[in-house]
């Protein structure tokens, strides 16, 4: 991994585990931005402009994320790594099958990896904060809220009700 100095005042060590979490972070952002416009443009259905415009939104906040995070790595002194084959070596989120045309296998499909974008993000936040990175920490905890908000609107077009702890005693 090349690291290059800097007057920031982090010390190496902590710039490198940053960097190293960093990079893995950056994979799965851009995977979820891409699956994202894969939604957006081959949605079909009765909802289709609601979704059309609610996938690119999700888009569109995802990127915000993904530059947030290549250029922390930057800062840090790394080489932000956001090639296709970066993507495709690092990335550790579900994929997204070709093959899907419905609201509902879409709302399925992006929720899904929202969700899990979601849990990697969060663990990244705590990370961070270990490495006494509070900064980067900072910047995942923005990218948190934003995932989480996007989690909700792709979701709730598909949300039942859990059970209540009443009705599964009766
Ligand atoms: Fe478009």
């Amino acid at each position: 991994m090349i690291i290059y100095d800097t007057k920031n005042d982090l010390s190496a060590h902590i710039r490198s585990e940053c960097i190293s979490l960093l990079q893995d972070r950056l994979a799965d952002a851009i995977d979820v931005m891409l699956q994202s416009k894969q939604a957006h443009w081959n949605v079909k259905g009765i909802n289709f402009i609601a979704l059309h415009k609610l996938f690119d939104r999700v888009h569109d906040d995802l990127e915000d994320g993904v530059d947030l995070i290549a250029e922390r790595i930057v800062q840090l002194g790394g080489v932000a790594e956001g090639t296709s084959d970066a993507v495709f070596e690092r990335s550790s989120m579900p994929g997204y099958p070709l093959q899907l045309s419905t609201a509902v296998e879409h709302v399925e499909a992006l929720s899904t990896s929202l969700a899990a974008y979601a849990q990697v993000v969060r663990q990244a936040i705590d990370q961070c904060i270990k490495s006494n990175d509070a900064n980067s920490a900072d910047i995942f905890t923005e990218i948190s809220r934003s995932v989480d908000k996007n989690l909700w609107m792709v979701e709730a077009h598909s949300q039942a009700p859990l059970i209540s702890s009443e009705e599964q005693a009766a």
